[in-house]
């Protein structure tokens, strides 16, 4: 899909506002899709770093140029894998964009993650 035809980034100022506490820092967003939040977050960092996972092919055409930004057409239950390839270290923050459906399973992903960084959660009705 066209980023036209996302749904509207949700919670974009809350999301970045609470990812964001070191605009040189290297962050990464799961759930990439037409790429609103992820413009969000280059808006706001400086020399930062972003890389974006989506398991959706789709997804690349809405690949943001820009020498910040990195994006991977990878489930990000990948993401330890990805890190390492990459050669990044551990991230300042990750957003993932995500419903009640799949919260368990996110959460669970990101256990490896779980004693290193903050949790969180802003909720969308
Ligand atoms: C709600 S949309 C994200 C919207 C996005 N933040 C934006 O601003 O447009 C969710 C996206 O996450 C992707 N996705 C869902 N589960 C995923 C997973 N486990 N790994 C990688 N991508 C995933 C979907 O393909 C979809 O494009």
């Amino acid at each position: 899909m066209k980023v036209d035809q996302y749904h509207i980034p949700v919670l974009l100022n809350d999301a970045t506002q609470a990812l964001i506490s070191d605009p040189s820092g290297f962050y990464v967003d799961v759930t990439f899709g037409g790429g609103g939040h992820s413009r969000a977050i280059l808006d706001q960092i400086d020399n930062g770093k972003l890389l974006a996972f989506d398991q959706d092919a789709d997804a690349s055409l809405n690949h943001i140029t820009d020498d910040r930004f990195s994006l991977v057409r990878q489930n990000f239950r990948n993401i330890q894998n990805v890190l390492e390839a990459f050669g990044h270290g551990v991230p300042v923050g990750i957003l993932a964009v995500t419903d009640f459906h799949w919260l368990d399973k996110t959460l669970e992903i990101f256990k490896t993650y779980w004693r290193l960084l903050d949790m969180v959660f802003l909720l969308a009705s």
